[in-house]
């Protein structure tokens, strides 16, 4: 008896999206099925490229279908991913479909750091991503990608003049760097900063992105609220050290984002140099700022924790060298970014399918 497009799919459709709590044909995740024989080929569109899920889920479907049509099928899938969305207003940066704040509430916590390793470790896993350096007190985005020198230049885009981000590891990057001195930074007031974030919103060609990640600056002032309207966020991830001091102002900051009119959700928690462990002694775990308190903060706040980062020297060289460290292949600081990317992505595409409009599709 020959197999037809209808068994695959009622095979497929008792695989359940692990994230999304719904079956993949339902999801409209299974796409151009073909049957030649024994020979069954399909596409599995993920919400992200950066899926943690993705072995599980092909596996799923092969045993899905071995289990419920034939055992015989040889079963060939195409994981690809079309990153979700749910911004359902596209006035300010049309193409991109996910806006993702870095914050904390005390500086030196490494925002920047992991703004930058997570945009990297985004786009290492297949996803178009923007980085945009915000940070007014410090804009180290053009040290940490080794583009200091660089200036953006003007394209005109349908007689409109547009600014174009400067192009490294993949990632378009902008930052306030670009236009001012780090010492003239801090007596910006409001307003400056937000038409100069304005302009970087409007009038910049980010083109198609799966994420803009956003390198706030830290605290918790008006500056904050200002940004927070110019930008259509997505959601915030909190970046801070196991340190009391730290954590006491991370607090302050996810109640900020937490706040009406803002309501902007908090993706998660990401614990930065929770411990040290020296070379010549792999096994052990110095905790130097404290042991924990990331993960104890995001049970408090029951949101979801996504990492870990330990004191690395990799990391502060990589950052001072212009070459972020998840670069470097098959190392632990790889390992932890790719992981925290992973979680980023996956709690993003959770959010997305929490709206009223499909995600995916
Ligand atoms: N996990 C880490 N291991 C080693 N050095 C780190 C780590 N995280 C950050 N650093 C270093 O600490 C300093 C502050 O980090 P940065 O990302 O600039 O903080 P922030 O943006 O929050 O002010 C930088 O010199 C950076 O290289
Ligand atoms: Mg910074």
């Amino acid at each position: 008896m020959s197999v037809s497009k209808e068994d695959i799919l009622k095979a497929l459709s008792t695989v359940q999206e692990p994230d999304l709590k719904k079956d993949l044909v339902y999801l409209k995740m299974i796409q151009d099925i073909e049957i030649n024989d024994k020979l069954v080929k399909f596409k599995v569109v993920l919400t992200t490229p950066a899926c943690p899920l993705k072995e599980k889920i092909e596996k799923d479907c092969t045993e899905a279908i071995h289990t419920l049509v034939d055992e015989n099928l040889e079963v060939q899938i195409e994981m690809v991913a079309n990153v979700s969305t749910n911004r359902s207003d596209k006035l300010t940066l049309p193409g991109v479909k996910n806006i993702i704040a870095v914050a904390s509430g005390k500086g030196g916590v490494g925002k920047s750091t992991v703004s930058s390793n997570l945009a990297v470790a985004l786009a290492m896993k297949g996803a178009k991503v923007g980085l945009l350096d915000a940070d007014i007190y410090g804009p180290s985005i053009p040290i940490m990608f080794g583009v200091m020198d660089r200036q953006p230049e003007m394209r005109d885009v349908d007689g409109k003049q547009l600014m174009v981000p400067i192009e490294k590891f993949g990632i378009k990057l902008l930052s306030i760097g670009f236009l001012i001195k780090a010492d003239q930074a801090v007596v910006w007031r409001g307003p400056m900063v937000s038409s100069a974030l304005r302009q970087f919103v409007n009038d910049t060609d980010w083109g198609e992105l799966d994420y803009l990640i956003l390198d706030l600056p830290p605290g918790t002032g008006d500056i904050h609220l200002t940004m927070l309207q110019v930008v259509p966020l997505t959601g915030v991830v909190m970046v801070t050290t196991p340190q009391a001091v730290a954590l006491a102002d991370a607090y302050k900051a996810s109640a900020m984002f937490s706040m009406t009119p803002l309501k902007v959700p908090i993706i998660g928690i990401i614990e930065n140099m929770s411990y040290f462990t020296p070379a010549e002694l792999p096994e052990n775990k110095y905790f130097i700022f404290g042991n924990g308190g990331g993960k104890t903060m995001s049970d408090e706040l029951e949101v979801p924790f996504l990492g870990e980062v330990p004191i690395y020297m990799s990391i502060r060289e990589g950052s001072d060298k212009g070459n972020p460290a998840v670069i470097e292949n098959d190392t632990s600081v790889q390992k932890a970014f790719f992981s925290i990317a992973e979680n980023v992505a996956q709690q993003v595409a959770i959010l997305n399918s929490l709206k009223p409009e499909p995600a995916n599709l």
